[in-house]
């Protein structure tokens, strides 16, 4: 008894405390003439105490009314607590401090040299550094530039349709577009790019009139919505598209098929955020829900996929044109290649995005559990291509967390030929990570549409500070192969880095991940790992399904590795195919017997707890016999 009154005290204690120095600031307002901002800020806390006590939403608050929300204040200011005084320098929450620090640096034009020594554990498993030479090289610009799409007057062999080839730095804004980006950000990053000559992605929002302003390169990304180029119905619209992608600032086409922080999930901006800049852009009605599906309606298979990358280059007036993609299912990947072989088309390029990249709002499962990880991706597109014998055809570009001249060199080594970098650039105009894009209050005005939170961000403050991260980074690319003694990106190999395994081993990269020789799939495939051995024969240039090969298309080597498998790990692609058969559809469930608590009232069922009628959610008046208030209160964010 005597705790269950101690805890209550303890409960009420401030609302108790607010009420007596109300009441002795109204006495002493009533004898002395003084006390009035005690008793003012006594009965605006009393008040609010009464709100809490008789809200229904916070449970915190009814039993703890105005101390509760020092729970809330707390938990508000929680990831700068922890992003000031908690997280080491080196601890990635998803960039660590020192990442950032360098792209602030560099991007200030700060010095960005460290005094004292590494403060990484070169003992760490994973640890990897690049090799120098004892004959370093001097080399005379950090300006390194790709021609993609062939070069003028020499066309890529094969499919000659590319007439205008892109000569691109090899460090370029990655995709976001305007509406996951402010109009600031998008002016200052356009401008960044064009003071230093590299090229600025539009992401799938297409291109808005702030992309315009300063003439900064663009590619030009086409997404599943085709906004900028889409008829009423959301289907693509050919005579739109050429208009815009024959402009003179458009330098290539990218044809968005996924993005590694979500990959097959679409998107929907909400209406509400459909702004007429934002429609303008996009070309859809204002404040009605512009959605991305997550499939393209332009093509169902590979092949048609192809026929779509040329028609697009067609349109675009000869322009390199690619796609974007992040790897999943391998016979996909293996499907889209062997449509290139089957067709004679192949994109001018093809940007590798890996699952550890960036997006304005993700679902968390999709963030963390789905897609395929740059470095696997990367490996995979590489020496596909190289094994197709299409690698010398198309350039391939990356994305995924590439902050700095030694994640640039490493890329480079595992088969890139240029990165592209989306969040280091956000930093570089201001954003400090504090994570909170999707609500569109970012402190620092680059993710939001919010005209006043846009002001912190000033374009003429902000774009040179783009420029100069880029050749910042760029020179200490220049820094680091003159170091290894190597002369252009383009010679940075897996022999150059090393990777360490254990305390006692370490490995070059190319030892533990080795490359496809030339031609290999087509000519040797049964001596090439699994991932070809076993997919590359369900992989169908007409269609994206995995089909079962023909016995004849089996490698012969495969009866002798069945006899050597373990367990029922499958040998042949053949029992791959056997594998992913579509099942038949299983027996209708039984009837699910419902317990009178949880059944739904009669009509609208939810289909889920965020579909709840408003009047089901926490703040219903009646709780505790709502029906659906159980499955809200287990919902993080209800207490
Ligand atoms: C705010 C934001 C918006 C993005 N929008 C797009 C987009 O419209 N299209 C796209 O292909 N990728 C988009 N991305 C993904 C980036 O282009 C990039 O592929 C990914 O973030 C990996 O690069 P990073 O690690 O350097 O950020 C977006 C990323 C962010 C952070
Ligand atoms: S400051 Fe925060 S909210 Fe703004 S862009 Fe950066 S991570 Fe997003």
């Amino acid at each position: 008894m005597p705790a269950i009154t101690f805890a209550r005290t303890v409960r009420y204690s401030t609302l108790a405390l607010c009420a007596v120095v109300l009441m002795l600031s109204l006495f002493s307002m009533i004898a002395f003439g003084r006390g009035l901002p005690w008793f003012l800020l006594a009965g605006a806390l009393l008040a609010l105490g009464v709100h809490d006590l008789t809200q229904t939403r916070h449970a915190i608050l009814r039993n703890y009314p105005v101390l509760g929300h020092l729970r809330f204040a707390l938990e508000f200011i929680r990831p700068e607590i922890r992003q000031y005084f908690i997280e080491s320098d080196t601890e990635a929450q998803p960039f660590s401090r020192a990442q950032r620090s360098v792209v602030y640096q560099r991007a200030k034009g700060d010095p960005d040299n460290r005094p004292f020594g590494t403060q990484l554990d070169v003992g760490a498993e994973g640890y990897e550094w690049i090799n120098h030479s004892l004959h370093p090289t001097k080399i005379d610009s950090h300006d390194f530039r790709i021609w993609i799409g062939g070069r003028p007057g020499a066309p890529n062999a094969g499919d000659q349709s590319c007439t205008q080839p892109y000569s691109a730095s090899v460090f370029n804004i990655s995709a976001m577009s305007f509406g996951a980006l402010s109009a600031n950000a998008v002016l200052a990053l356009n401008q960044g790019a064009k003071i230093g000559g590299f090229a600025h992605d539009t992401g799938e929002g297409s291109i808005s009139q702030y992309h315009r302003v300063h003439g900064g390169d663009l590619i030009w990304e086409i997404g599943s919505g085709y906004f900028g180029c889409r008829n009423a119905d959301g289907s693509f619209n050919p005579d739109r598209f050429a208009e815009q992608a024959r402009e003179s600032q458009v330098k290539m086409i990218e044809l968005k098929l996924s993005q590694g922080a979500k990959p097959g999930h679409g998107g929907v901006l909400p209406g509400a955020k459909v702004t007429p800049e934002i429609a303008a852009a996009r070309g859809v009605p204002v404040g009605v829900d512009c959605i991305s599906p997550s499939a393209h309606s332009a093509f169902s298979t590979p092949a048609e996929l192809m026929q779509f990358v040329a028609r697009l280059r067609q349109l675009s007036g000869g322009k390199p044109t690619g796609f974007k993609l992040c790897i999943g299912h391998p016979w996909e990947w293996f499907a889209i290649v062997k449509a290139m072989l089957a067709t004679g088309i192949t994109p001018d390029f093809i940007v590798i995005d890996g699952a550890e990249g960036g997006t304005g709002a993700a679902p968390v499962e999709f963030t963390d559990h789905v897609g395929t990880p740059l470095q696997e991706g990367l490996r995979l597109a590489h020496n596909t291509l190289r094994g197709a014998g299409l690698r010398e055809r198309i350039k391939l570009g990356c994305a995924g967390k590439v902050t700095n001249a030694f994640d640039i060199a490493r890329m480079l080594a595992l088969g890139a030929d240029w990165c592209n970098s989306g969040r280091a650039f956000m930093m570089a105009v201001g954003c400090i990570q504090a994570q909170t894009c999707h609500t569109g209050r970012c402190p620092t005005g680059v993710t939001t549409q919010d005209p006043v939170r846009q002001r912190a961000l000033v374009v003429a403050d902000k774009a040179p500070r783009v420029a100069q991260f880029h050749a910042n980074t760029l020179h200490a690319l220049k820094e680091l192969l003159q170091a290894a003694g190597l002369k252009h990106p383009d010679e940075v190999t897996m022999h150059h880095i090393v990777r360490r395994i254990d305390d006692a081993e370490v490995r070059l990269l190319s030892s533990l991940m080795p490359e496809v020789a030339p031609g290999a799939i087509l000519q040797d495939l049964a001596h090439l790992p699994n991932v070809f051995r076993l997919y590359w024969p369900l992989a169908d240039a007409h269609g994206f399904a995995p089909r079962t090969p023909a016995a004849d298309e089996a490698p012969p080597d495969l009866r002798a590795v069945a006899n050597s498998r373990k367990g029922n790990a499958p040998a042949s692609a053949h029992e791959v195919a056997q594998q992913l058969r579509p099942r038949t559809p299983p027996e209708p469930p039984p009837e699910t017997q419902v317990v009178p608590e949880q059944a739904p009232p009669p009509g609208s069922a939810p289909a889920s707890p965020t579909d709840v009628p408003p009047s089901w959610r926490g703040s219903a008046p009646d709780e505790a016999t709502s029906p659906a208030a159980t499955a809200v209160d287990r919902a993080p964010d209800n207490y």
